[in-house]
């Protein structure tokens, strides 16, 4: 059993690998930084963890789109979370609060996250990432028709829904197709 486990973090260690090469090399607009590891925080088992409990009603957002009160409040009301119940048993609870915390907005030193910080200045900090003020500018251009009254995305907290690449953490605004709409041209 032990020497399963074993193998089966090697390989996932070496695709994460593999992955973060490819975000280094896209420049720091990705927040794959979180997936890479080198953070001690970072648990592979617990990235895991939280796509399963996390990423089953919605796209599992990286943590570091959101600063640390923000995912705190949410952590502390999952039984009341966006008009769902979310809640999980407390060691579940505590791992990926904990998960969150370390990897939030603020808390690391690179790309998106420093921007949507910086946006958002003194600004009361908002639950949802979709509030933040570098998000409303960012999606401005966007209208109704092709997110709220589109039936393949209907919300903008679907972000792979038009993000392809939003699972690896890359937001690029050359990578966006929106569905029934096609390629994004700014
Ligand atoms: C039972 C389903 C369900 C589960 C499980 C769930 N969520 Fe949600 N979550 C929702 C709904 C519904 C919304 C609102 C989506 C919308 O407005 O389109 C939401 C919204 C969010 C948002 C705000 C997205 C935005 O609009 O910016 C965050 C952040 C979030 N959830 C985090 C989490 C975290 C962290 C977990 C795991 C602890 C989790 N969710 C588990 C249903 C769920
Ligand atoms: C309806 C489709 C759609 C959804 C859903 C959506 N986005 Fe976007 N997003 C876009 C488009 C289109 C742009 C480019 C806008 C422009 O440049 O005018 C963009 C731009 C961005 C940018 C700026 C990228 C850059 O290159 O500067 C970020 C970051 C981003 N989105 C993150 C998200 C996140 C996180 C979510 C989910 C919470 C999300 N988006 C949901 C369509 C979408």
């Amino acid at each position: 059993m032990k020497q399963r486990y074993w193998l089966n973090a090697g390989v996932l260690a070496v695709s994460l690998l593999t992955t973060a090469g490819v975000a280094l090399s896209d420049g720091d607009k990705s927040l794959l930084s979180w997936f890479t590891n080198t953070n001690p925080g970072i648990d592979p088992k617990t990235t895991q963890l939280y796509t399963r409990e996390c990423g089953g009603c919605h796209f599992p957002y990286q943590p570091g789109l959101l600063p640390a009160t923000s995912w705190e409040q949410i952590m502390g009301h999952l039984d009341d979370h966006f008009g769902e119940n979310a809640e999980l048993t407390e060691s579940n609870r505590d791992a990926i609060r904990n998960f969150l915390l370390n990897n939030a907005a603020g808390r690391a030193n690179y790309g998106l996250p420093n921007k949507l910080m910086a946006a958002q200045g003194e600004r009361p900090l908002p639950l949802r990432i979709t509030e933040l003020r570098y998000f409303v500018y960012e999606h401005s251009d966007l209208r109704r028709d092709l997110v709220q009254d589109n039936p393949e995305v209907r919300s903008f907290s679907n972000c792979d829904s038009c993000h392809q690449s939003a699972k690896q953490g890359l937001y690029d605004e050359h990578d966006v197709r929106i569905p029934g709409f096609g390629r994004w041209e700014d």
